[in-house]
């Protein structure tokens, strides 16, 4: 592509300053520059752009807003005890089938955690410093081993962390998975704009240019191919998790059964919120359409009012855990618009019109970023189904605190003596009475408690160590 082209497609939106360095390229720089430009629907990005800055997205009429109904999660009448009974049965029978993968979002930077690599390549787990890829490899062996079927796993990656990604799985001979079930995509990019609208150059040769968000998994899932793969291997489900929750359940064949029996193209758990102030988006209904109201967007009035029987009234928060069924997907890609993307301002490296380097000390741009949740509203029949917080939900966001890796490892233990009461395993206590604290079950052995229980034989012979692994 010539110059002259590109001043074709940047003028008429207001970012011809992108060429402003091209003469002094050479012809590989120019072509890497041509191309990143040649990718992105600049009209389209430059109108979410403007909305952004204009603070032009669609305001919510929050007098309007209502919580989006949630199923319980212990049945709470006849009708879904029967409900649940058959969703279970029928989740089983799909899981066997092997109509069911599993997606994996991994793209993200891991700001908060500062972990310099893709976040699941982190070592959390307490004895055996396994990563979060190898913790999931290994339930998903076990469901494997379980249902005596195929899981294949898709893991959405982003062009930064792409290899590292991929080259950890090689080094780790992919934990024991079959290669060619594993596959990765890459998710798109999108360019950062400066607070007048303006797109920041990276380099002189390259667009600032960061991942798109989880949304952006939608398209990655269509132009990789993973999609079209899907349909070769009869997938006809997903359940979706992202890389820093290692509770998640991988495979809940109540949950499932249920996406399947009431026909719903998107699933969801939910958290009932521990408090108010607890930053989790809020499952909510305007005009009967369900949709998800980030933390930071509730007025505090709505996340503090309460119901009559003093719950809070939107309680019902988001995890990040959904089943998505194949063909929902196919219909969103193929109809894309009404996709919006979310502002995020954020502190982006860049050069300045003179060609020297910015390295901002404060924020200086807005990204877009698609999310995963905002494809709810344009879902058929959304269920929402609740989440049993200890057993499913422990994020590693931040480096301490909470949502850390401490916190983490706190939950999995809690879980991990939990599971071995509930299948009738004497807890091997330490001289001082204590249950061990330097626990750890490998999710090849168990990935729920019943797994524990043909092995508690062998479990109960175990003497407490100062380190106990149940592998
Ligand atoms: P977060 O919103 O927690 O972002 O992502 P993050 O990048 O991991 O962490 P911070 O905010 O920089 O600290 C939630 C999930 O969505 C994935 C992440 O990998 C994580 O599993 N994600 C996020 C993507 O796959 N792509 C993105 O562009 C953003």
């Amino acid at each position: 592509m010539q110059k002259h082209d590109l001043q074709e497609i940047l003028s008429p939106v207001g970012q011809g300053h992108l060429l402003r360095f091209w003469d002094e390229l050479n012809q590989t720089q120019q072509q890497n520059l041509a191309s990143q430009i040649a990718a992105q629907d600049w009209p389209k990005i430059v109108s979410w752009v403007r909305q952004a800055l204009g603070n032009e997205q669609l305001p919510i009429p929050f007098s309007q807003l209502q919580p989006a109904p949630y199923l319980p999660l212990q049945p709470s009448n006849a009708a879904e005890k029967k409900l649940y009974a058959d969703a279970r049965e029928r989740g089983r029978q799909l899981l066997s089938a092997g109509v069911v993968a599993a997606f994996t979002v991994a793209g993200g930077q891991g700001t908060r955690l500062g972990f310099d690599g893709p976040k699941g390549t982190y070592a959390f787990t307490p004895l055996r410093q396994a990563s979060l890829f190898q913790f999931f490899a290994e339930s998903i062996a076990r469901y494997q081993e379980k249902y005596q079927a195929l899981f294949p796993w898709y893991i959405m990656t982003s062009p930064a962390n792409d290899l590292p990604t991929r080259q950890f799985f090689e080094q780790h001979a992919f934990f024991g998975l079959e290669p060619e079930n594993v596959c990765f995509l890459q998710q798109g990019t999108l360019p950062a704009f400066d607070f007048q609208g303006k797109a920041l150059l990276a380099g002189k040769d390259c667009l600032a240019l960061s991942a798109n968000g989880h949304g952006g998994s939608f398209a990655a899932l269509h132009d990789s191919g993973a999609l079209q793969d899907m349909q070769q291997r009869g997938v006809k489900y997903l359940s979706y998790w992202q890389v820093d929750n290692p509770l998640v359940t991988l495979f809940d064949p109540l949950f499932l059964g249920l996406h399947e029996i009431t026909a719903s193209e998107m699933s969801s758990r939910a958290l009932i919120k521990r408090d108010y102030q607890e930053k989790l988006g809020h499952f909510c209904l305007l005009d009967g359409k369900t949709m998800v109201v980030e933390y930071s967007d509730m007025p505090l009035q709505l996340l503090q009012q309460t119901d009559s029987g003093q719950r809070l009234r939107f309680r019902a928060g988001s995890p990040a855990i959904h089943i998505l069924s194949c063909d929902f997907i196919r219909r969103l890609t193929t109809g894309r618009s009404d996709f919006q993307p979310h502002r995020a301002d954020k502190k982006v490296p860049c050069i300045a019109a003179d060609g020297s380097v910015v390295t901002p000390a404060a924020a200086n741009a807005i990204k877009l970023e698609f999310f995963l949740f905002d494809a709810i509203t344009l879902a058929q029949k959304p269920l929402i189904l609740a989440a049993d917080r200890e057993e499913q939900f422990a994020p590693i966001k931040n480096a301490a605190g909470e949502d850390s890796p401490q916190s983490c490892r706190d939950a999995l233990l809690s879980r991990s003596l939990r599971w071995l009461q509930q299948s009738g395993v004497p807890v091997p206590c330490q001289q001082d009475g204590t249950a061990p604290v330097k626990l750890e079950i490998s999710p090849r052995l168990a990935v729920e408690p019943s797994d524990l229980a043909p092995h508690a034989q062998r479990l109960s012979a175990l003497r407490p160590d100062s380190e106990l692994i149940l592998e």
